[in-house]
């Protein structure tokens, strides 16, 4: 099927999971800023709860109502084909992601979700990629915080960059944000199972092809400071550089041989320490039913930061890039990390995927390779900040 006669289907886009916390961001956002003549729809397993969001939704009257439930493949499947591009809040993926994807991947329809899950993400690879490149679907993941902005702001970092040669990228985050029910349990859940990521990952790399001619690395690197941010940089281990080697697996512009390496940026070595400590303690806790239990019990589904929080919530990316003899320093920065910039993120995204001039790809794709420079152009009309620093000879001081 071509992506070209999907247009028939009932809605360009359908939002599953839009009574969570991030759900209803998302519609709100839609309403208020996707084009008048979107045909949209919200869905999910309970019509009273999404009837009562629909009519609290400026231009609600013309937003459809789909009912699907994640134990239910048959009706996920005709959501599959209701729509377009199907975008989805409802985690934890591993949990409640599998049926959904298949059914999207089987249909030809595009599909983009929040997870920040590596395993996840890598059993969709194994299981639909194949079918998914011979319907034309595009599986994009991890459309919000993670991993957008480090996705998009590495492949903005490299086009400061020159072209054919060997490129270094570092980012640092800063991020002060709140928790949601959903992020908590998709955290726990994947901390807790942590052989069985790795068997994941493992599984995906017998099943990928082989890179030839060009090498792409993103090794953990070790706590140190980093002079050219004035930080300590603690390295840190998300979905986040997995998303970036595949982006520049994918794209030629990342070179010949391109390295990633991730980090927190945290100015105070105390806090550095504590930071290293607290997730060592929450990650020794997920592996003990009752203290998972007792975290997870700390945040219940559809509970996050309230919107006074989230207004003073921040994040900065800053990048720092090297090669051809060029030193660039970018950043990307913006409001509230985990929602309402996710909430903007994953929007822009299902956007950019039904209605932008994107490149001819299909099957799992990562929002660089997919949607480059029209995501980026979109989240930077909507208030995120892409910014080159300063550009330096390579051997400069910083
Ligand atoms: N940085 C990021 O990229 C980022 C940021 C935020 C969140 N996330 C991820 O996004 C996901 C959602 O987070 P959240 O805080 O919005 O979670 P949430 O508030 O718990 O929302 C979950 C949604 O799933 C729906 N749901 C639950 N069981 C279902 C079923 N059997 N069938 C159909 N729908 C079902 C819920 O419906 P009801 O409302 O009817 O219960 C709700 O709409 C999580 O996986 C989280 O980790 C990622």
């Amino acid at each position: 099927m071509s992506r070209l006669n999907r247009t028939d289907r009932p809605y360009d886009l359908v939002l599953f999971g839009a009574t969570g916390f991030v759900g209803t961001l998302t519609a709100e956002y839609l309403a208020a800023h996707a084009p008048k003549d979107l045909r949209w729809a919200v869905a999910g397993h309970d019509e009273g709860k999404l009837e009562r969001l629909r009519e609290r939704l400026p231009g609600g009257a013309e937003v459809g109502v789909l009912h699907a439930d994640v134990t239910e493949p048959a009706g996920l499947r005709a959501l599959a084909e209701h729509a377009r591009v199907v975008a989805t809040a409802v985690g934890p993926y591993l949990l409640h992601g599998g049926e959904l994807v298949a059914a999207c991947a089987d249909t030809g329809t595009d599909y983009l979700d929040l997870t920040g899950e590596p395993e996840f993400v890598d059993l969709v690879y194994v299981r639909h990629d194949t079918r998914a490149r011979e319907t034309g679907a595009r599986l994009v993941h991890a459309c919000g915080f993670d991993s957008v902005p480090h996705d998009l702001g590495v492949y903005y970092t490299v086009q400061q960059l020159p072209e054919g040669v060997p490129l270094t990228v570092d980012g640092y985050v800063t991020a002060d944000a709140a928790f949601s029910g959903g992020t908590l349990a998709s955290a726990l859940n994947q901390f807790a199972r942590g052989r069985r990521v790795l068997a994941a990952a493992r599984d995906r790399r017998r099943h990928e092809p082989r890179l030839t001619g060009r090498r792409v690395s993103v090794p953990t690197g070790a706590p140190r400071f980093a002079e050219e941010v004035g930080a300590w940089a603690l390295p840190l281990p998300t979905l986040d550089p997995q998303i970036v080697r595949r982006s520049a697996r994918a794209l030629e512009r990342y070179g010949p041989d391109f390295r990633y390496r991730h980090y927190a940026a945290v100015r105070h070595l105390p806090v550095a320490v504590g930071g290293i400590a607290a997730a060592g303690a929450v990650l020794a806790a997920a592996q003990l039913p009752p203290a998972r239990r007792w975290l997870s019990g700390r945040l219940q589904p559809g509970d996050g930061p309230s919107a006074e929080r989230r207004a003073r919530s921040r994040f900065a990316v800053r990048f720092v890039g090297e090669g051809g003899g060029r030193r660039v320093f970018t950043e990307v920065a913006g409001g509230d990390p985990g929602y309402d910039e996710t909430a903007k993120m994953f929007a822009e995204a299902a956007l950019s995927l039904a209605f932008d001039d994107l490149p001819p790809t299909a099957g799992q794709v990562t929002t660089a390779q997919a949607m480059g420079d029209a995501l980026t152009g979109r989240l930077r009309a909507a208030g995120i900040t892409f910014r080159v620093a300063a550009i330096r000879p390579a051997s400069s001081p910083v």
